[in-house]
């Protein structure tokens, strides 16, 4: 199975994404030997071999059911186990239509961490894109290339163990694009530049979670000859949802009126309960559902400092 094709039917050894709710979601490698529990009863694997991605399957209680997904990076991003930060959904395309990435774009990136941003890379540089990531803890990069072979995207993907502050990418006049998940990746830059192809435009995002970093970078990048640095942060408004029930101008009128008569009568009566005014509002309007954004805006994860690469002109 490929995050990169899609295929109709689930076989044994096919991971499956299980959509429980929303926020809930499992990635499953079905095994008919195992079933697979959760608060709504037991799922057996056996029972999802033939069925087509997509299906609803119920609990062997029936008190529950779920939907057998076929992965997508972006239900990847939801349930990749987290060995480390990961990048979501909103910084992925952000960052994926800033840094010009297509079709057959070939890509440098560290550190690797779990993998997140690089299975979305993968897909939108395949059939014949090239994706270099370097990521120096031994463990996490052990697991995202086995992750990489999993998926099918093995092909497309050179995952290297490397401590790039050190030792470098060790790549040169190759790539079109370098994103940069690091502590510091000031450390990384100059060697990043001469991983770019000499002759063309190319492009780099640094994704960094505190501000001091992004000056840091910033100069850097500035020292290394980049340019049109810019710097954004990517945030995720919600929406939230509330009923509220519509008046008519009449409605609301004898609404205002009967609260101030309200008013008028508890000054007078000091106390008193007033039944006219009660029952001049029995019946209850319709209700409207109406959205609106929260005040505050959550959710920083980090900023995205981008600059571009300018290419070695011939008389240079
Ligand atoms: C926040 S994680 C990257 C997450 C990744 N972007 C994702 O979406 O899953 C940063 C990674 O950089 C790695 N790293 C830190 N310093 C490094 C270095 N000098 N060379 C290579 N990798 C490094 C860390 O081990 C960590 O796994």
């Amino acid at each position: 199975m490929s995050f990169l094709q899609y295929k109709t039917h689930i076989e044994e050894g096919d991971l499956v994404i299980a959509y429980i709710t929303r926020e809930n979601m499992m990635p499953l490698i079905v095994n008919p030997t195992m079933t697979y529990n959760n608060k709504f009863g037991t799922f057996k694997h056996s029972d999802m071999v033939g069925k087509e991605y997509g299906s609803k399957i119920s609990s062997h209680n029936g008190r529950g059911f779920m939907y057998l997904l076929h992965p997508t990076p972006e239900l990847w991003t939801h349930v990749v186990p987290h060995r480390t930060q990961i990048l979501y959904i909103a910084d992925i395309s952000f960052i994926t239509t800033y840094l010009d990435l297509k079709p057959g774009s070939i890509v440098l990136e560290s550190g690797t961490g779990s993998g997140s941003f690089s299975h979305s890379l993968t897909r939108t540089i395949a059939p014949n894109g090239h994706l270099y990531t370097f990521e120096y803890h031994e463990e996490r990069a052990k697991a995202a290339k086995q992750d990489f072979e999993r998926h099918g995207l093995a092909d497309l993907i050179t995952i290297e163990c490397r401590d790039v502050y050190k030792s470098g990418f060790e790549i040169t006049d190759t790539v079109h694009a370098v994103f940069l998940d690091l502590p510091a990746p000031w450390d990384a830059i100059a060697s990043a530049k001469r991983a770019f192809k000499q002759r063309r435009i190319g492009k780099i995002c640094c994704f960094s979670p505190c501000i001091e970093q992004v000056q840091r970078t910033c100069a850097s990048l500035n020292e290394n000859g980049f340019v049109e640095i810019k710097m954004f942060e990517c945030l995720i408004r919600n929406q939230e949802v509330h009923t509220i029930p519509i008046y008519t101008v009449k409605d609301a009128v004898s609404k205002i009126k009967a609260q101030q008569e309200k008013k008028r009568k508890r000054r007078e009566q000091d106390g008193e309960k007033d039944h006219t005014t009660k029952s001049q509002h029995k019946q209850e309007p319709p209700n409207l559902s109406v959205s609106k954004t929260p005040t505050e805006a959550r959710g920083h994860t980090s900023y995205l400092t981008f600059a571009t690469f300018l290419p070695i002109l011939d008389d240079e």
